[in-house]
């Protein structure tokens, strides 16, 4: 996707006394420049011009099969078709003020370029299904492309954990310190998130392969056209079964919002740990120069700026998906303009969310990760509190018993000063054992249950990731 594209051709200025509509019989005036500055759609939907061409060479070859153009038509709409293509590619096409949107557009200039074949180009079509297929066309390329860059982040989560080594960190629930975790455990928590977002991306552009193409304004033709071969020449895996749903179904763009939304809460929140840990107060790690900022006032400053808008652009990334869905709520079947009120928010949203994901990487991959602060933070003694209690448990006491036992021994020492070890030796219950327990380091081996945050459960989960990988990269041919 290029960036760039979106205001490169804003228009102003008069609309010429002879500008033509693609619905100019109808009308005895040409459109007020109102009109086309409020309703045209080409300057954030010219990104769908390969799309749009793909869907038109399948259309016209779809009416050639059907006896609804010669060989020779053919051959001269495909001709400006490609002709189309290179002036897109090269940026030499040359836009007028009647173009309101990028379908418009090109049919207009492979009509200037094909003479009378080009006006059999839009036969038993609409721009309704047009649009719906260009807009599966493109958020089938680009949902893959953002999918492959978050598993390049679960990659990198993986690559960091396995150089994490033995390193432990403070576990927390309510940002209190709870237990004890391995790092490798903490960074690959956000890598299963993730896959459940790479799952569901797969998952909605498994609903998503269908095409439109023949459903016409909404009543499909009475001209013998073949929606499955124009369906099986675009790769969809079918057909629509409806016209009027395939024309006025938005649910693909609301399911691709919905993920992009969640994959943005799950940047969020990595983001808002990372702000935290790269702080002096927690100093867990530091950044890369190239993956931080400075401050123009404050010279020792260094920010983490792709933390912070990772954070702060998960709004957005909501509001994409509620407008969305607002738009939708009311539509009555089938086509309604309010439907081009799905492009930007999709567009915005897979652009934000390929540019945050690829600045997250980077910023994980190029991280220092600090052992001593977190294993010093992690080393409290009252982290040893819950497998004091179970040390307890395991003689027999009952856990409600333990936990008020410990709980007692923890408040003392934090009332007195005196070291939860000391208490707990002295406590003929506990002893030399429970004493033990509070060792640095210790608490982090004993999490050891089958997904647990220690060292002896830590194998198998790598395993597991590794393999929750190798399946998403199957799926989506990596
Ligand atoms: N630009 C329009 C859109 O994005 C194309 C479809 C226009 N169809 C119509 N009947 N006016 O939805």
């Amino acid at each position: 996707m290029d960036l760039d594209d979106r205001h490169e051709f804003g228009r102003s200025g008069d609309v010429p006394a002879n500008a033509r509509t693609l619905w100019h019989g109808r009308f005895t005036g040409g459109p007020d420049e109102a009109l086309l500055a409020y309703t045209v759609s080409l300057p954030f939907d010219q990104r769908m011009w390969a799309d749009d061409i793909a869907g038109s060479t399948a259309h016209v070859n779809g009416l050639a099969r059907a006896g609804l153009l010669t060989a020779d038509e053919r051959e001269a709409i495909l001709a400006a078709l490609a002709r189309v293509a290179d002036e897109m590619d090269t940026r030499t096409f040359e836009f007028v003020e009647t173009d309101e949107d990028i379908h418009t557009a090109i049919e207009r200039r492979v009509t200037e370029l094909a003479g009378p074949a080009g006006g059999k180009l839009h036969s038993a079509r609409s721009r309704n299904d047009q649009v719906a297929t260009d807009l599966r066309l493109w958020c089938r390329r680009e949902l893959r492309s953002v999918a492959a860059r978050l598993v390049d982040l679960q990659r990198v989560l993986l690559d960091q954990a396995l150089a994490a080594g033995d390193t432990y960190l403070p576990g927390y629930t309510h940002l209190q310190r709870a237990q004890p975790v391995l790092l490798a455990h903490h960074l690959m928590a956000h890598g299963w998130a993730l896959g459940r977002d790479v799952d569901r991306l797969i998952d909605a552009l498994d609903r998503m392969d269908v095409s439109p193409l023949g459903a016409g304004a909404l009543a499909g033709s009475s001209l013998p056209i073949d929606p499955f071969g124009t369906a099986e020449e675009l790769g969809f895996a079918k057909p629509f079964e409806n016209s009027l749903d395939a024309v006025s179904d938005r649910d693909f763009v609301a399911e691709a919002l919905f993920v992009l939304a969640l994959v943005g809460v799950h940047l969020s929140r990595i983001g808002e740990e990372w702000v935290l840990w790269t702080s002096a107060e927690y100093g867990f790690a530091v950044l890369d120069d190239g993956f931080a900022t400075g401050s123009s006032m404050l010279p020792q400053k260094k920010n983490p700026d792709i933390a912070e808008l990772a954070r702060g652009k998960s709004g957005r990334l909501i509001g994409n998906l509620t407008g969305l869905l607002t738009t939708l709520k009311g539509l009555p079947l089938a086509y309604n303009r309010d439907l081009q009120e799905d492009k930007e928010p999709l567009f915005d949203s897979v652009e934000q969310v390929a540019l945050a994901v690829a600045a997250i990487t980077g910023m994980i991959a190029t991280a220092t990760f600090v052992p001593e602060r977190m294993q010093q933070a992690a080393d409290e003694a009252t982290m040893a509190a819950t497998d004091l209690a179970e040390h307890l448990v395991r003689s027999g006491v009952p856990f409600r018993e333990a936990h008020a036992i410990v709980g007692d021994h923890v408040r003392r020492a934090l009332a007195d000063g005196s070291e939860l070890r000391d208490l707990v030796e002295a406590d003929p219950r506990l002893g030399d054992d429970g004493a033990a327990l509070v060792a640095d380091g210790v608490a982090v081996a004993m999490r050891r249950s089958h997904g647990a945050g220690g060292p002896a459960a830590r194998p198998h989960q790598i395993e597991a990731y590794r393999e929750m990988l190798a399946a998403e990269s199957d799926a989506l041919g990596l």
